[in-house]
């Protein structure tokens, strides 16, 4: 009775705690923060540390930062790298969320990345709970992922997803409200990203920073042969000369650039495709492949996979959000879906 009382008070949370970027969702009101998973601390002379900036403001100054002061992103390879600034962004999204409207011992539910031990996900619920939640759900990725994506998930009749985030893609299979087969690997936007820094390099002598390759993958990158291949110029330090300079990048270079990455992709959607049972290999080949995250933009990848798996791939509407909307959703049927999704 008192819960219900107090449930009728609060607002509560659905949160995407991604690698890359954490959404935050308000029942009732939709998405209301969207913000790069980064937080810039400041070090005072005490060796103290005060939180300078979270999200956008954060990633902004990566790369860009004095001495004192570090720009973090805490997970990494859809792993938590650092649990106190996890914890910190954690609790700044929550209260952000909190100051928009007046509520009071929210329940929360969290998508975290598939592969999380369970030491992180108990940091997860905690940082939560310390934030002032009420109850803390945690759901996995592919499944929000599905249920972002608008697939029929309780039927008895399988879908599959590919989430392709910053730092891991998953790969899930989904049949009557559960996951029956699913694969993650720690290969996503980051080590995209990464490659195009090293590409550029070794083909160019050119030295980059990752959100330079970021930036380039963004605006000319595709997977995919285009009628016609775009052009960019790039500016960065000469590895030799030590000299400033810029060079013209086109999209076939960043194709070649992430060619590696886009295999492993590619092998793992194959890995989880041979082991899928035969009563469910119908469903797959009727409805499809449903590509969703961010890693989803890249032009051409629907193709690319297509071509490599000989399935129909289609492009979630908005793969950034799909994640986040899955999670709104199950928050919606929180009641309902209480026993199966969830893991307290
Ligand atoms: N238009 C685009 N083209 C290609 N890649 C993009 C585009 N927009 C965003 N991305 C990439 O998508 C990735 C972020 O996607 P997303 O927000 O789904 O990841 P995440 O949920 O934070 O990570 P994870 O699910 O691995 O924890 C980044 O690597 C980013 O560079
Ligand atoms: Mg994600």
């Amino acid at each position: 009775m008192f819960k219900n009382i107090l449930g009728a008070f609060s607002s509560d949370l659905a949160i995407d705690l991604g690698t890359a970027n954490t959404l935050v969702l308000v029942k009732g009101q939709g998405i209301s923060i969207n913000e790069p998973s980064v937080v810039a601390i400041q070090y005072d002379k005490h060796g103290q540390e005060h939180i300078l900036a979270v999200g956008q403001e954060a990633k902004d100054m990566v790369g860009k930062t004095p001495g004192n002061i570090k720009a973090i992103r805490p997970m990494k390879d859809g792993v938590i790298a650092d649990f106190h600034v996890t914890e910190m962004m954690i609790r700044y999204f929550i209260e952000k969320a909190h100051k928009r409207k007046s509520f009071f011992s929210p329940r929360i539910i969290i998508c975290v990345p598939y592969g999380l031990t369970q030491v992180e996900r108990k940091a997860v619920k905690e940082s939560a709970m310390n934030a002032g939640a009420r109850y803390v759900y945690l759901i996995e990725e592919p499944m929000a992922a599905a249920i972002g994506a608008g697939l029929p998930i309780r039927e008895p009749n399988g879908n599959l997803v590919v989430d392709i985030g910053g730092g891991t893609t998953e790969i899930g299979v989904i049949s009557l409200g559960g996951l029956v087969l699913s694969k993650s690997i720690r290969v996503a936007g980051d080590k995209i990203d990464a490659s195009i820094t090293d590409y550029i390099k070794k083909r160019f002598n050119l030295l980059v920073g990752d959100r330079v390759s970021e930036e380039l993958k963004i605006k000319i990158g595709t997977a995919s042969q285009l009628p016609e291949e775009l052009r960019t110029i790039v500016k960065g330090r000469d590895q030799v000369e030590g000299m400033l300079t810029s060079v013209e990048i086109s999209s076939e270079d960043i194709r070649e650039a992430i060619k590696e990455p886009l295999k492993e992709i590619g092998e793992a959607l194959k890995s989880v495709l041979e082991k899928m049972p035969p009563d469910l290999a119908g469903d797959i080949v009727e409805n499809g492949i449903v590509l969703t995250g961010g890693g989803a933009l890249i032009r051409g990848l629907d193709k690319y996979l297509s071509d490599l798996v000989k399935l129909p791939v289609y492009v979630a509407e908005d793969p950034l959000l799909a994640v986040a909307k899955g999670t709104g959703r199950a928050l919606d049927e929180i009641d309902l879906l209480q026993q199966t999704a969830f893991e307290d």
